[in-house]
């Protein structure tokens, strides 16, 4: 169908965008992000740096991205200012020498904010489609993210047409916007199976200014080995979701995973798939991994909704080999549907996210190191955690070789407080903070999930403040990471140099 508009080079395509415009980028994590024309911006902002000229962007993308958007762009040094996420190397170094502007916010918010106009004017949308047809109806291709306000908002519209993908996919897609305040009608989704949009985005045709084709499948790589630790906790977590659902707790008929991004994700629904005594369950999450498929073939998933296909090629080819097999078990829609605090809260879902540290009464690090580095931002961690029906993190309890425990006296940045979050779990095993008073919570995690090498270091922390609410010293609460700065070791942390 794509005759009906003019067809572009990717350079072509480029040469329209203008230095300081903003581009918004179809993609949530590298699925579905277009890949031939940021590439070619990237070009052009070399051309205009070596001709002494400015050239940087603002990019809005639905989430991260591949290497060839996220990655070239930094790398070019073209990206002015970037929201809501990223995971990009190039990328991360730009945003933590502050060259790049970063603005990490909750991923449920990203469509609205554009929407609102909180986030300026969207000159351009960059959207990669698996099909086109004369009446502008776009198919996407392995994701939705906020795609479907991109269109709406953006002045010009460049559709990466992207041959890997197959038009059949059209289908797959549940696209939906709610309508703007006050009068935001209830979501009408009551179960993770549920299909309330269009299987397409609809936008004027007038708005396209050309497609690009290409044929290049997404740069999502692969995921690591299940580690010794990873598997640990996903084990901890199975038995931690077994023991609940004998309790009574879980409903028998279990209630919809989201799981967050990465190996420990995938660890943690592989040990999930191996226990026979947690039933066949549904996904309401905001990336559909490997593991996910593979628990579907099994016979263990029943259907997953999300916001994209963040799976190894192999497995995305795996599914569009069998795409009927799939197409009544997977929806994707966009960010704001996947990550609504409305459905999260309405259909109960069990989160399960990665923290990078954990203080000892259950406040969250989810995105900076030693409080200053971004890693990648909190993405959808805070949608799903403050309104889950169980909200678990999992981390390892250290990080560098043991130099580092991810159990400290107070987070050195904060995403999710105490409030939001309810189960702990490392390698070490499980806290339970429901109901728990602070000094029962530093207790329990201290006991159940700080390294063994630590916890006697965390115990003396909890000791100095005495009788109180919170066991904190403020003088000492970031002890351990000051020491660490100094002798690159959170082991020789010595209180009496703190009180
Ligand atoms: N202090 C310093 N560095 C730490 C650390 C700490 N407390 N904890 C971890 N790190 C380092 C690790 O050593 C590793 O460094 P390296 O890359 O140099 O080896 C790096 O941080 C990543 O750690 P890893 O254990 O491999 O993390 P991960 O891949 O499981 O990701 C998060 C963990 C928290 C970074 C990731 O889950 C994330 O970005 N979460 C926020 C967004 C989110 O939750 N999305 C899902 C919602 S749907």
């Amino acid at each position: 169908m794509s005759q009906f508009y003019p067809r572009l080079t990717a350079a072509e395509a480029a040469a329209h965008i203008d230095n300081a415009q903003t581009v918004a980028f179809s993609g949530f994590t590298a699925a579905g992000a277009p890949k031939a024309v940021p590439k070619a911006i990237a070009e052009r902002a070399k051309q205009a740096h070596a001709a002494g000229q400015p050239f940087r962007i603002g990019v809005m993308t639905g989430a991260s991205t591949g290497k060839s958007l996220d990655g070239a762009l930094a790398q070019a040094d073209a990206v002015l200012f970037r929201t809501p996420y990223q995971s990009d190397p190039d990328l991360r170094k730009s945003i933590n020498e502050g060259r790049t502007a970063f603005y990490d916010m909750h991923l449920s918010m990203m469509p609205q904010a554009v929407r609102y106009g909180f986030l300026g004017p969207v000159r351009w949308a960059v959207v990669e489609a698996s099909d086109i047809s004369k009446a502008g109806e776009i198919t996407l291709t392995s994701s939705v993210g906020a795609a479907p306000t991109f269109c709406r908002v953006a002045d010009k519209i460049i559709v990466e047409l992207n041959r890997f993908h197959p038009a059949s996919l059209r289908g797959f897609h549940d696209i939906y916007e709610p309508e703007d305040p006050p009068y935001r009608n209830p979501l009408p989704l009551f179960r993770p199976s549920d299909q309330i949009g269009s299987p397409t985005i609809k936008v004027n045709p007038q708005k396209i200014l050309g497609i690009v084709e290409t044929d290049m499948p997404d740069e999502t790589g692969s995921f690591g080995e299940i580690s010794p630790t990873t598997a640990q906790i996903g084990e901890n977590v199975a038995g931690f979701l077994t023991a609940e659902l004998k309790r009574g707790l879980i409903p028998k008929s279990f209630l919809p995973i989201q799981s967050g991004v990465g190996d420990t994700a995938n660890a943690v629904l592989h040990a999930m798939g191996q226990r026979s005594e947690i039933p066949m369950f549904e996904m309401y999450t905001e990336v559909i991994q490997d593991a996910v498929i593979a628990l579907m073939k099994q016979g263990k998933v029943r259907f997953a909704s999300g916001c994209s296909l963040t799976v190894t090629n192999a497995v995305l080819r795996d599914i569009y080999a069998n795409l009927e097999f799939f197409r009544s078990k997977i929806l994707l829609r966009p960010q704001e549907i996947t990550n609504s605090p409305e459905i999260v809260r309405r259909i109960g879902i069990i989160s399960i996210n990665t923290a990078i540290e954990v203080d000892i009464t259950g406040n969250v690090n989810s995105t900076h190191v030693l409080g200053r580095s971004m890693m990648n931002g909190i993405g959808g961690s805070g949608d799903f955690a403050r309104n889950a029906f169980l909200s678990i993190f999992t981390c390892p309890s250290t990080a560098k070789g043991g130099k580092i425990s991810t159990i400290v006296p107070l987070v050195s940045h904060l995403d999710h407080s105490e409030h939001s979050v309810q189960v702990i779990v490392t390698e070490q095993g499980v806290a339970d903070l429901r109901g728990k008073s602070p000094t029962e919570r530093a207790k329990t995690i201290i006991e159940n999930c700080a390294h063994p090498e630590y916890r006697a270091i965390l115990r003396d922390y909890v000791a100095m403040a005495g009788h109180s609410h919170s066991p904190q010293t403020l003088s000492a609460a970031f002890g351990m990471h000051l020491v660490f700065g100094k002798s690159g070791d959170m082991r020789t942390v010595n209180w009496s140099n703190f009180k």
